[in-house]
């Protein structure tokens, strides 16, 4: 296995729609699939779409560390060929940022709720119905496959800055609390 290059906000790849994976189960699939876990986990992150190691097709991996989820922890899984559903209207402003736009933060409305469903590369269905981090990282990873970065849908550029600054400034707002 071996680390990709992740392409950063500006190169063409990340504006564009993914194509389709015409087959899950190839060799050079899974082989994309291995480097793409092992460049998410070393970057550190906890998601990753293809279109961001400059390969414009519609696949992404991801993992929720225990730490960072209230629910179970999940091993790196990738989605092949996803599809997306918003069943529910409730959105909720999450913070992010991406591999692909190092350093920086913002708060995005994203659906509270989702149902999403793809393949691995054995061809066994993956997804269900998920919430939390689980749902806010596949709208963030979907979007890659369409062009879209979460910074085109901030609503509050007043969240977007710089993460240590962010951070800074959340701290001293705890403590003049
Ligand atoms: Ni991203």
């Amino acid at each position: 296995m071996s680390l990709l290059k992740i392409a950063r906000m500006g190169h063409p790849v990340l504006v564009q729609r993914a194509e389709a994976v015409p087959d899950p189960g190839a060799p050079e699939i899974r082989r994309l699939v291995a480097d793409m876990i092992e460049t998410m986990i070393d970057a550190p992150g906890i998601g990753l779409a293809a279109p961001q190691v400059h390969v414009p097709l519609r696949l992404f991996v991801f993992h929720l560390p225990r730490e960072r989820t209230g629910e179970a922890a999940a091993p790196p899984a990738v989605v092949i060929n996803p599809v997306l559903e918003f069943f529910a209207p409730e959105q909720v402003l999450r913070w992010e940022g991406c591999l692909s736009i190092p350093g920086l933060r913002a708060a995005v409305p994203r659906y509270e709720r989702i149902r999403y469903a793809g393949v691995d590369c054995d061809g066994n269905p993956v997804g269900g119905e998920v919430g939390g981090l689980h749902a806010n990282v596949v709208q963030h990873e979907y979007d890659h496959l369409d062009g879209i970065l979460y910074t085109m849908r901030v609503t509050d550029f007043t969240t977007f800055g710089f993460t240590d600054e962010l951070a800074r400034a959340a701290e001293s707002r705890a403590e003049a609390a």
